[in-house]
């Protein structure tokens, strides 16, 4: 039986991955929404990077590619695209390479990306299918699964928390694991309070730090795209450092 743990920071993606977890790595606001958004929308790949200096040395690798990303939750003057899903339409993505660089989900990314046994990306709007697909890939590896809710500049972000929750919420068997008492405080915690504020998840959110910072920069729009459920069935996944849709016959996880 697969156990599910909770890190509840970015730094913990790399405790996960040296447990050699299946890391879900959920950046509610926004990153793992826009990467979701962009794969969904039928952007080839994307290239996370952890600083503005690296995602610029990898454009100039890359020219074709869209240079994307934010600092406090603005676009770096020089680059093509911010970090708002929003952005992230068929008709600027379709076919493209994406270089994006944020300030905490892609650093939590390539922590994750050291060791984990796989790293998907997870947020609301994913929630059923990347619960679906982390415990088929826990299965099929015969590893765990983590969820890395990555917060905010080290430190803890309630929407990321509460999306975590809510894929939990989503995973196969998800009563046989509390039951079998597979589940470590965190994820049970996730669980249950995902549980509690189903109903008045917005109202919930809104109240949050992020979610404010992003609607007084202008970004209330953001914050409504991100909070809608199981809207796409992309699952993002790492491969050799790249991100793109996870396929479920790819060779090394074929049955
Ligand atoms: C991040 O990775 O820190 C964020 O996605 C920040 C944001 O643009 O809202």
């Amino acid at each position: 039986m697969v156990r599910v743990y909770l890190e509840l920071t970015g730094k913990g993606a790399s405790r996960a991955a040296k447990r050699g977890d299946v890391t879900v790595i959920v950046d509610v606001l926004r990153s793992s929404s826009t990467i979701i958004t962009a794969l969904s929308n039928g952007a080839r790949e994307i290239i996370p990077a952890r600083t503005l200096k690296e995602a610029v040395q990898l454009y100039e690798k890359h020219p074709e590619a869209l240079l994307a990303g934010e600092r406090n939750a603005v676009k770096p003057p020089t680059f093509d695209m911010g970090n708002s899903p929003l952005e992230y339409t068929w008709g600027r993505v379709l076919g493209r390479t994406i270089i994006l660089t944020t300030t905490d989900g892609t650093k939590a990314i390539k922590l994750a990306g050291k060791d984990a046994r796989a790293v998907l990306i997870g947020a609301f709007l994913n929630a059923s299918s990347v619960a679906h697909v982390s415990y088929d890939l826990a299965l099929k590896t015969e590893s765990d699964i983590s969820l890395v809710a990555v917060g905010k500049k080290g430190n803890f972000a309630l929407e990321d928390f509460l999306g975590a929750g809510f894929i939990i919420r989503r995973l196969p068997n998800v009563q046989e694991i509390i039951d079998g008492a597979l589940m470590d405080d965190a994820a049970l915690w996730a669980y249950y309070s995902a549980g509690a504020v189903e109903k008045n998840l917005k109202k919930v959110i809104y109240q949050g730090e992020h979610a404010k910072k992003l609607r007084i920069l202008g970004f209330y729009k953001d914050v409504e795209f991100c909070l809608r459920v199981d809207v796409f069935s992309s699952v993002p996944i790492l491969e050799k450092s790249i991100l793109v849709e996870y396929k479920a016959c790819k060779e090394h996880y074929c049955i």
